[in-house]
């Protein structure tokens, strides 16, 4: 199998050199998509039919009228957080967490957790962040790790303020979904086994009618979608369905404004060339490998019993070495090196994270595990993301149509991750043949350049430089002006 070998080879990187990565807050969607090759093929063409609900037949109806709205009374109140175990003194926010049903007959529930902004919160929209796998916590990771107003300590017991919050220009919420992430569960347990793409996208949809119902003051709030890696496949299909349930019902449901992708997973093909050619360009690969894997490997057809490009795939693993591959030139966590080359990001929080997060008092304040899960909470679910079904291979048509729709498609990147790499996001745009509105221009942050920004025909693409997948985490300053000029509907700011 040509084209899929260099998954396999860039999932070796994180299975032999990289003990860290699967168990790490993400997992590398290359790897997993690997597993889906042998099922689906890629459509060289844009014009394969797009995911969501088709408005024009009854399974419209059906799914429209399948979303539960249940009484949320007196639930705001109860999902109140009077304080986290260890959190700072002067916290100037609210915060709120809990479940919210999304199936009742089958006991399925979706833990979020929500922040509102410290200032003027009922001016500020409402976003809901959500990290990739499939399988990941976007709690762990998205409000823990990277843009939430705290991060874990060493000590794993006790909080700190991040300065760079994303909730200082918005309200979040982040949502561990699907069903079998983090505290989301379902009662019943076969659920597990249709974990996949549609699923997800329909009960985040259900999870966001009823929590609005929860915190009705929101319910016509500016409302966005942001997320990375996986979430590339999550965000454009939720908005999607969003879009459609609109139209389906004649009005606007959920004021959809926009959505953001970082380092995402959106389109195979130009994933794996935009792989080869970073770690080509970046001096993690030899001439020679890189002329056999272009030479030998098919970069459009999968074929799994081309032993050739096999090969040269297990060399290219080889001459890589041991680096993190969420950011190239990051410390690993278990270095003995003190100095952090590019960013002072320490790369063992997710073990801080992890401790945290399975304090039983923890839980109680955030009002988490109420049925006492047989399991302890992790970052990612390796077992949601093995019962994995549907992954389209491409939601780049998707994507086309939510340009046309008129709300605001941002594509950003960290250009120093190596597991869904920049290339990746500027090939999947010249795939997409927008034109150019707004020429490149590099974009400042703090007297720095903060990263480049091409304005396209109603689709904006920004680099962030030196972070690596889990952009805020690497270059929160960056991050937030990123995050700002995003809501506020403005391109970063040139100088
Ligand atoms: C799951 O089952 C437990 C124990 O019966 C129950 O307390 C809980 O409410 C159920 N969850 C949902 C979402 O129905
Ligand atoms: C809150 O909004 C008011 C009125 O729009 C404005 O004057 C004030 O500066 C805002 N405060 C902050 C902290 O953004
Ligand atoms: C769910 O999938 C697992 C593994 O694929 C299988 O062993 C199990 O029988 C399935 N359960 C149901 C209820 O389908
Ligand atoms: C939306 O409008 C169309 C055409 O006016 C109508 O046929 C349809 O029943 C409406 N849908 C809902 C949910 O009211
Ligand atoms: C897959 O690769 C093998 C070995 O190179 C070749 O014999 C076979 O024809 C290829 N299959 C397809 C569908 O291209
Ligand atoms: C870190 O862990 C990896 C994988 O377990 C191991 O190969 C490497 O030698 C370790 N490095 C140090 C500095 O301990
Ligand atoms: C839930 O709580 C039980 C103790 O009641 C604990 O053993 C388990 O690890 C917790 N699971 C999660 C997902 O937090
Ligand atoms: C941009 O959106 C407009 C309609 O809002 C549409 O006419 C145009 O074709 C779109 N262009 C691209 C490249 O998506």
């Amino acid at each position: 199998m040509a084209t899929s070998a260099l998954f396999i080879w860039i999932s070796l990187l994180c299975l032999a050199s990289l003990s860290l990565c699967y168990g790490w807050i993400d997992i590398n969607p290359i790897k997993f998509v690997n597993e889906a090759l042998s099922k689906e093929r890629p459509s060289s063409s844009l014009k394969q039919s797009s995911y969501g609900l088709e408005l024009d037949t009854n399974a419209a109806t059906t799914r429209y009228l399948a979303v539960h709205t249940r009484p949320q009374d007196g639930l705001k109140e109860k999902d109140k957080i009077e304080s986290l175990p260890g959190q700072p003194h002067e916290v100037e926010f609210e915060q709120y967490s809990g479940y919210v049903t999304v199936d009742p007959e089958a006991g399925r529930a979706l833990f979020y957790y929500f922040v509102e902004s410290p200032h003027n919160s009922s001016s500020k929209p409402l976003v809901l962040w959500l990290n990739g796998g499939p399988g990941c916590s976007s709690f762990g990771a998205g409000a823990m790790m990277e843009l939430g107003p705290f991060r874990v300590n060493k000590d794993g017991k006790t909080l700190y303020q991040n300065e760079y919050a994303w909730n200082i220009d918005a309200n979040i919420i982040f949502l561990e979904s699907p069903a079998g992430v983090g505290f989301s569960y379902s009662n019943t347990t076969s659920d597990y086994n249709l974990s996949g793409d549609k699923r997800t996208a329909q009960d985040s949809y259900i999870f966001l009618i009823n929590w609005l119902e929860r915190f009705p003051e929101y319910k016509t709030r500016e409302f966005f979608i942001a997320g990375e890696s996986y979430a590339g496949h999550y965000i454009p299909q939720l908005a999607q369905v969003i879009l459609h349930n609109d139209k389906y019902a004649n009005r606007t449901v959920i004021n959809l404004r926009g959505i953001a992708m970082g380092n995402a997973y959106i389109d195979f093909e130009t994933t794996i060339k935009g792989a080869v050619d970073f770690y080509w360009t970046h001096a993690l690969m030899p001439d020679e490998i890189y002329h056999g894997l272009a030479s030998n490997c098919d970069f459009t057809t999968l074929n799994t019993s081309d032993n050739v490009c096999l090969d040269f795939v297990n060399q290219a693993t080889n001459a890589v070495g041991n680096i993190y591959s969420y950011d190239i030139y990051a410390p690993l966590c278990n270095s003995s090196s003190k100095f952090h080359s590019v960013s002072t990001f320490d790369p063992c929080s997710k073990n801080y994270i992890n401790s945290y997060l399975n304090i039983p008092q923890v839980q109680k304040a955030l009002h988490a595990n109420t049925t006492s899960l047989p399991y302890p909470w992790e970052s990612c679910s390796g077992k949601i993301n093995r019962l994995w079904g549907d992954k389209p291979l491409t939601v780049l048509p998707i994507i086309q149509e939510l340009m046309v729709s008129g709300i605001r498609v941002w594509i950003y990147s960290g250009d120093t991750d190596g597991a869904l790499p920049v290339t990746c996001s500027r090939y999947a745009i010249n795939k997409l043949g927008t034109p150019v509105r707004t020429t490149w221009y590099p974009w400042y942050s703090q007297g720095e350049v903060g990263g480049y920004v091409v304005g396209f025909q109603n689709l904006t693409f920004v680099t962030v430089r030196g972070a690596g997948h889990f952009v805020p985490s690497y270059q929160p300053a960056r991050a937030l002006v990123l995050f700002s000029s995003f809501v506020n509907g403005k391109l970063p700011p040139p100088a």
